[in-house]
């Protein structure tokens, strides 16, 4: 099989989908010029060790946690965001640590996911038709005919605000912060009354009293630095090609090349056609890739893409990110897997229980039923324990702070309570006692599916 040369441009000879038209080309190039010498944000060795780390994932010893604002926006950017998502990601983790035995590989949809893909081209209120926001790194969300402008200026500040974010999660997940001795500080004031807190709590005892006895023995934070510190990565869709471009730089080392807009990067489901321009950029990139999957993709089509995107069949290059919604995945997402199994392709398989379950409220507010979220991930575990295979992970929007974007929950937000606390930039998240009560659901499904396998493969244990 022949196979067509690929360089950091190739895409642009390709159809693209969800591209923002700039009237000004000489202003784009000219940014575009400015990005190519810039420092890169993440190097390829940490992109390297991810993709090992997803490598013991597709082999059913490790699990993905992905997750994170469905836009990041320019007007949101400070240090209490982005440390009220980080404890908040870290409580998940440990959870999931801890109820599986396993360890927990940690991505967030940070550092970089700002460009959206919209299902229309314009957006009409009031009689009023505008070209639809596409994200901070394009234009305005503001319902202005001039914020709708797409201005390439917009993509060095998303550039500079990627660093800063980075910078500061560098910080807190090597300078202490990430310390397990700090579990029980990550626990956020408002979730202190909460359902889940008692929860929380007691499992943070756990681990103070496990770290107690490691002391005692002569194991401690000081002198055991993977105690003290987490490898945290970023991941965004690598939407904007030009920007993606700009940033793609051979690793000295390797002579490959990287995507060094953040360690992960991921194709969307409206932008996956394969020969098209998304594709094309992806495979030619050394990083892990993840692809979304929905209710319209067909196995033979699924197999096409992964010969594209992971022709060497190497382990944690390619996560399939299934959104199916609640009331499909049964029915789409076991001939996937078995088209996957048949093929003996390595894949991640991870659920984004977010996308296929948003509904519009009778408020009129976009949100997301939580039982549905919940019954997703539940029918996600159930369909591959029947198929034999691995779950490998979650891919969640969900933020720190104490939002009302998704109905239900423990606490129980209803339709008329949206309005209170609706903040996102696009799609309806989690919020941060929302994102710990998916957390215990996981780590339920993971011990179980354990336990399960232990009595398989010791069936003398088990009498
Ligand atoms: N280094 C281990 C890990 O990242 C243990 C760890 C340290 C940890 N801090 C953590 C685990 C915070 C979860 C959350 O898995
Ligand atoms: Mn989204």
């Amino acid at each position: 099989m022949s196979v067509e040369s690929w360089s950091p441009s190739s895409w642009r000879a390709k159809p693209i989908e969800q591209s923002p038209v700039y009237s000004d080309a000489a202003a784009l190039a000219d940014v575009e010029r400015q990005l190519a010498g810039f420092p890169p944000l993440v190097f390829a060795g940490e992109a390297r060790k991810l993709k090992r780390m997803l490598g013991k994932v597709a082999n059913g010893e490790a699990f993905l946690l992905q997750g994170g604002d469905c836009a990041e926006s320019f007007a949101e950017h400070s240090a209490d965001n982005i440390r009220d998502f980080f404890r908040v990601f870290l409580q998940m983790a440990v959870v999931e640590t801890f109820a599986a035995a396993l360890p927990v590989v940690k991505v967030g949809r940070i550092a970089g996911q700002f460009a959206k893909p919209r299902s229309a081209p314009n957006e009409t209120v009031g009689g009023v038709s505008l070209p639809s926001y596409r994200g901070d790194i394009v234009n305005d969300i503001a319902f202005e005919a001039s914020a709708r402008v797409p201005d390439p200026a917009r993509q060095l500040m998303a550039y500079r605000q990627a660093a800063a974010t980075l910078n500061l999660l560098r910080a807190f997940a090597t300078g202490g912060y990430a310390n397990l001795e700090n579990a029980h500080q990550w626990m956020l004031g408002f979730i202190k009354d909460s359902p889940q807190s008692a929860r929380y709590q007691e499992l943070a005892d756990h681990i103070t009293q496990t770290l107690g006895f490691m002391r005692a023995i002569g194991l401690d934070p000081e002198s055991h630095q993977e105690l003290r510190q987490t490898d945290f990565y970023t991941s965004h869709e690598a939407l904007l090609l030009g920007f993606e471009e700009a940033l793609t730089r051979v690793d000295s080392t390797t002579g490959d090349y990287y995507a060094t807009s953040g360690h992960m990067i991921w194709i969307g489901d409206r932008t996956r056609q394969p020969g098209h321009a998304h594709i094309e950029y992806a495979r030619g990139v050394k990083n892990p890739i993840g692809l979304k999957c929905g209710p319209t993709l067909n196995p033979d089509e699924l197999i096409r893409l992964i010969d594209i995107l992971n022709p060497d069949n190497e382990a944690g290059r390619l996560t399939l990110i299934c959104r199916f919604g609640a009331d499909k995945v049964e029915a789409s997402l076991p001939t996937l897997i078995r088209a996957v199994q048949q093929e003996g392709r390595s894949v991640v398989w991870s659920c984004d229980p977010m996308h296929g379950n948003t509904v519009k409220a009778a408020s009129g507010y976009k949100t997301r039923p939580f039982d549905k979220i919940m019954s997703e991930i539940r029918s996600f575990f159930a369909v591959h324990q029947g198929e034999g295979t691995y779950p490998g992970g979650v891919h969640l929007e969900m933020t720190g702070k104490n939002v009302t974007e998704c109905t239900g929950g423990a606490r129980a937000i209803s339709d008329a309570d949206l309005h209170d606390r609706y903040h996102t930039y696009c799609d309806p998240r989690l919020n941060a006692e929302q994102a710990i009560e998916v957390a215990f659901l996981i780590a339920e499904l993971l011990k179980t599916g354990r336990m399960g396998k232990g009595l398989q493969a010791h069936p003398a244990a088990a009498e």
